[in-house]
């Protein structure tokens, strides 16, 4: 037990001066590889729903039709290709994060983290800070993080490994085999609502983040115990604003969204992706909304598409700001 600890915590001490090499060759040492088989912890509770096989989905070929297609950049072209799909393999599961749908009530804010496998650096440091797992003012607040997939082949494979490793440490990631990149963040955001609706949901409330940001979760829950509705039964949804924006139609932005994608000129209105705040309630709305709109490959701006369409509003929380790089997603709209 002690030898398996340590190859735990040196693996974990390498990611974080981001040695990566290093850690693959100790890795496949032999004596690891030994060990490797007895490290598995006692089956959970709950059901797991991780699948090991699912059919591939199909890339849609008909997305090249459209005039300009051939100049766009290869991420909005791979984002056409498979703005479809919507299911894949879960790798890591948190069957039992909230105790089962039935107590999911018992969790009063889950929090949310959408972390890439490789930064393994700052999910230990909000592990230990605004996103540690604690009872706070009588109410558990709670923490996942969710992530797709990077690399492939041996490489991704391994990182795999890794992230399982450092599953068994801290049973707080959930991870689906889709690349993990900029445009798939609105697939890995759906995903996760798909998964809270059958494992979580009755959770109250939710913060929804990225892994770059500081959040004060003590505060967050005294103002959601200061709100009427403290079960998370009714709309709540804050954070930054952002209003009467427009698409980005220059192709050398990273926002860049063709009229392929997106023929109105402009966005409705939405809370910043770095970091929002939303009742269970809402969260399952946006969910329910989400199967009939198709993905839209900026994933806060998709939020405030699901919104519009179950005739709820994003509002304005003065705690919540972002920087400027985040916000400029959207082209102000000169007013
Ligand atoms: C679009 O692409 C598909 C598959 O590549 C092809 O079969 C179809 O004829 C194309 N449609 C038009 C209108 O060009
Ligand atoms: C494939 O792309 C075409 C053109 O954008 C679109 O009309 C069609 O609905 C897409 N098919 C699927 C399965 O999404
Ligand atoms: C999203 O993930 C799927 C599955 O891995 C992949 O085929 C697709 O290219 C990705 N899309 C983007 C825009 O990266
Ligand atoms: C939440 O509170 C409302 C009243 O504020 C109540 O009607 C409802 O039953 C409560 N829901 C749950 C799940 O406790």
């Amino acid at each position: 037990m002690f030898r398996n600890r340590h190859v735990i915590a040196t693996l974990q001490v390498f990611v974080l001066f981001g040695s990566l090499m290093v850690i693959y060759l100790f890795y496949c040492a032999e004596d690891v590889r030994k060990f490797d088989s007895k490290i598995r912890q006692p089956p959970i509770k709950h059901n797991s729903n991780v699948f090991s096989w699912m059919p591939t989905c199909q890339q849609n070929m008909s997305a090249a039709n459209f005039t300009d297609f051939h100049s766009y950049p290869d991420t909005v072209k791979d984002f056409l290709y498979y703005q479809h799909c919507r299911h894949f393999p879960l790798l890591l599961d948190l069957p039992d994060k909230c105790g089962g749908a039935d107590e999911s009530a018992e969790v009063f804010l889950l929090l949310i983290i959408k972390s890439t496998p490789e930064n393994y650096d700052r999910r230990e440091v909000l592990r230990k800070t605004w996103a540690k797992e604690r009872l706070h003012k009588g109410v558990w607040i709670r923490r996942i993080f969710i992530s797709g997939t990077t690399n492939s082949g041996f490489e991704k494979d391994r990182m795999n490994k890794l992230l399982e490793l450092e599953q068994r440490e801290y049973n707080d990631i959930l991870q689906w085999d889709f690349r993990d990149t900029f445009f798939n963040l609105t697939l890995k955001q759906v995903l996760f609502l798909e998964w809270m609706e059958r494992n979580c949901p009755n959770v109250r409330f939710l913060f929804n983040g990225d892994d770059d940001v500081f959040a004060n979760t003590d505060n967050m829950v005294e103002y959601l115990q200061d709100l009427k509705d403290t079960n998370g039964s009714k709309h709540l949804f804050t954070g930054h604003l952002i209003e009467n924006t427009k698409p980005v139609r220059d192709q050398n932005s990273k926002y860049f969204v063709p009229v392929q994608v997106q023929k109105s000129d402009l966005y409705l209105p939405y809370c910043g992706g770095g970091g929002f705040l939303l009742s269970g309630y809402t969260a399952l709305v946006i969910y329910t909304m989400s199967h009939s709109i198709a993905l839209h490959p900026i994933d806060d701006v998709y939020i405030g598409m699901c919104l519009a369409k179950a005739e709820l509003s994003p509002t304005r929380h003065m705690g919540m700001m972002m920087e400027a790089e985040n916000v400029q997603k959207g082209v102000a709209v000169a007013a």
